[in-house]
């Protein structure tokens, strides 16, 4: 049966902005200082609660509910066209861009809803960092000013001094500053595959996020590159909380702590069928749509 049943939130809703939100302009914040040796305070943690999304009347995901703990990765895995992408875009309010979806239930960061009225869609991405498959760096824009442009976007204010601090703390914790440190003014384009996905984590570390999205950050990635960013997500994970989508069964045990496998059929919307620690759902999964994931034999 497909699910048609009207969703709570029209697409309108999104159109028009949450009632009362403030104006578009974002404000000037402090500049934030990527610490060298940690993180500045506590990390965060994320959580939904029943939260459904469609596309027009299409029921995509259907009440997951979901811890994402702090400190900790979480791996999100699932058969392709089960809403994993669509439920990390609703994490950070990038669903609300796409024409025509809806949206129920709640999104917490730190315990607090990020579709609260009058919550800034900007801030709640420059918390909540997002890093795509394909890397996506600008290509004729310099390394240095590929790192520093999200700065600008969130309002952020640097002298000069503050801004070579950032690219090398920035280019340092995505694991890529010793192999550009001496070529920061050539092209992002210019950069291998791996290193521009590198290049992209950083530039999404240069406006401190307490969290960071990443949905299969290395599929288009050879293995030695994949490698490398897995080295670099493990590292991540003492400064930040981190949430990443895989197909790769081997990485999401070598990379997560938690896993929640999410699936779909033609006529059902995407659902968790188990979360918990990683290693238990890939050594003893309590549902057996799990093992079979797990161990290859479907998707
Ligand atoms: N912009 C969109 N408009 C309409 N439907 C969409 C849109 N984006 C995704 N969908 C649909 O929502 C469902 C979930 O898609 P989503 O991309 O979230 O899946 P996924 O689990 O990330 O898949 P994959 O592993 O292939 O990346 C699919 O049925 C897809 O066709
Ligand atoms: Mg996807």
């Amino acid at each position: 049966m497909t699910d048609t049943a009207q969703p709570p939130y029209p697409a309108a809703a999104f159109d028009k902005g949450p009632v009362g939100s403030p104006p578009v302009d974002p404000p000037t914040v402090p500049l934030p200082v990527a610490p060298a040796d940690g993180p500045s305070g506590p990390l965060s943690g994320l959580e939904t609660r029943d939260l459904t999304a469609w596309f027009g009347q299409r029921k995509v995901l259907e009440r997951v509910s979901l811890q994402m703990r702090a400190g900790e990765i979480t791996a999100l895995i699932g058969p392709s066209g089960c809403g994993k992408s669509t439920y990390l875009r609703i994490l950070n309010r990038m669903h609300e861009m796409v024409r025509g979806a809806a949206l129920a239930g709640e999104v917490l960061l730190d315990g607090e809803d990020v579709y609260a009225t009058g919550r800034r869609p900007a801030e709640v991405r420059r918390r909540i960092g997002m890093v795509f498959q394909r890397p996506n760096p600008f290509p004729a824009m310099s390394l240095y000013d590929n790192v520093i442009s999200g700065l600008k976007l969130a309002g952020i204010k640097a002298s000069r001094d503050e801004r070579d601090h950032l690219v090398e703390s920035s280019l340092r914790q995505a694991g890529l500053w010793n192999e550009v440190s001496n070529r920061l003014g050539t092209p992002g384009g210019a950069l291998s595959g791996g290193q521009q996905q590198r290049l992209c984590i950083a530039r999404s570390l240069a406006v401190s996020p307490d969290i960071l999205l990443m949905d299969e950050p290395c599929s288009a990635l050879d293995p030695t590159s994949t490698r490398r960013i897995e080295e670099t997500i493990a590292e991540l994970r003492h400064r930040l909380t981190i949430v990443i989508v895989t197909h790769n069964m081997q990485q999401a045990q070598r990379v997560s702590q938690s896993c929640a496998f999410f699936l779909a059929s033609h006529d059902t919307p995407g659902r968790i069928v188990e979360a918990g620690p990683t290693e238990r759902l890939f050594t003893d999964p309590a549902d057996p749509r799990t093992a079979d994931y797990v161990n290859g034999r479907f998707g």
